[in-house]
């Protein structure tokens, strides 16, 4: 049985006060706290478990390597898929990046991406755009922060190489319908990147069913340390995908003339990795499927629509996206208010919130607005903080109006 209580108590950092109040943290979405399982896990490994991986014969080195290749079954079963296709990466935008670098696309070619994207699935592909004399499409949103599907066909040209989009936008919580996405770009024989960075901390994935061709997501937005995260890519991509980093651990021979480059994944880990933030998302990836992932959905649901229905009750609030059909992400204006002050002001009460543009400053274009406040939940948060977050925002209107 899903039991908030007994999760709070998992998390060390939830005791703590700020301002004197008890932590209220409502910042999910820009990172989540981590469990007591994954901090273990990380003083484990230093102090019985280090050492370098794939490069020992001496025990701790292969008893190492063991944990972090064991890391990687536990990815693949996270998400469906083979563990002969996961990458590991320093994060979400780093994933999008090697893909970004390594497909070769010929130069003058189109890549699509949405109006809602966060910087990091802007940039890559501008980049390249920039260097390879490329384009650059964006299929915009509805008001309500629904993608405009209807329009993808009309953007899609011989040129268009790849779609790259987010599952669940960081700034709106929307959920993308990616699998009509997919199938409108299979049928044009586009490759897909789905960003899935926001959708793995609430809903299930399975990469199989989806259906895409690289699929992305960040450790710490999951309960995992930073500094690590995952590529999925379907097997095709392996011997296809071109290294845009090279180094060591990614080689069968080197000579001066010539480099014979190591098959699958590995060729993309090159140097030595953050083997105990990867050690730690497996501790993470099994604490949350202790919880169960489809009732960490619906405790945020239940969040989710609690706290909308209480700032829809202030008129001074305005909600970007205001419905339900959402990941636990509110991003919301109080009228004639900077979201810099709110966001202070929620601090004083001990409430972390992020506010500006969240790295989606297209979107915040959208709205023509500087930025948002946002409130975005985990597994960990309760109604009765959700209370105190909306009466610490009356309180905060109070002052500012
Ligand atoms: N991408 C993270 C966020 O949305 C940092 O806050």
């Amino acid at each position: 049985m899903f039991d908030v209580n007994k999760i709070r108590k998992d998390f060390p950092i939830l005791s703590k006060t700020i301002n004197g109040k008890p932590l209220i943290y409502f910042d999910n979405g820009a990172t989540t706290q981590k469990p007591k399982a994954v901090i273990d896990s990380i003083v484990r490994f230093y102090s019985e478990q280090n050492a370098n991986i794939h490069r020992g014969v001496h025990t701790l080195s292969r008893e190492a390597t063991i944990l972090f290749e064991e890391a990687r079954k536990t990815t693949a079963q996270f998400i469906n898929a083979s563990e002969e296709e996961i990458v590991f990466t320093a994060g979400t935008t780093d994933g999008i990046n090697i893909v970004a670098n390594g497909l070769n696309l010929p130069a003058g070619s189109e890549i699509i991406i949405t109006e809602m994207e966060h910087h990091s699935n802007i940039l890559p592909w501008q980049l390249w755009c920039e260097r390879n004399n490329g384009k650059l499409k964006v299929l915009p949103i509805n008001d309500d922060g629904t993608l405009q599907i209807n329009k993808l066909e009309q953007l899609i040209s011989p040129s268009t190489k790849i779609i790259s989009v987010a599952y669940v936008s960081n700034t709106l919580g929307v959920i993308n319908a990616v699998d009509e996405i997919i199938k409108v770009a299979k049928f044009n024989n586009i490759p897909v990147l789905i960003d899935g960075a926001q959708a793995v901390p609430h809903m299930k994935v399975d990469v199989k069913d989806l259906g895409a061709d690289f699929f992305v997501f960040s450790g710490h937005k999951m309960y995992a340390p930073t500094g690590v995260g995952v590529l999925w890519m379907d097997k095709k991509w392996l011997p296809k995908l071109q290294l845009s980093k090279a180094g060591g651990g990614t080689i069968k021979t080197v000579s001066f003339e010539r480099t014979e480059y190591a098959e699958g994944t590995l060729r993309f880990e090159p140097g030595t990795p953050n083997i105990e933030a990867v050690i730690g998302l497996a501790a993470a990836i099994k604490y949350v499927n202790t919880i169960g992932i489809e009732n960490i959905s619906k405790h945020e649901h239940t969040l989710l629509k609690y706290a909308t229905e209480k700032l829809n009750e202030m008129p001074e609030v305005e909600i970007y996206a205001n419905h339900l059909d959402k990941a636990a992400v509110i991003s919301f204006n109080v009228k004639g208010a900077h979201p810099f002050d709110v966001g202070t002001l929620l601090d004083k009460y001990g409430i972390a919130v992020r506010t500006g543009h969240h790295c989606t400053q297209p979107l915040m274009k959208h709205f023509n607005i500087p930025g948002t406040v946002r409130a975005s939940f985990a597994m960990y948060n309760t109604l009765e903080e959700v209370n105190e977050f909306t009466e610490a925002l009356q309180k905060s209107i109070k002052m500012l109006s």
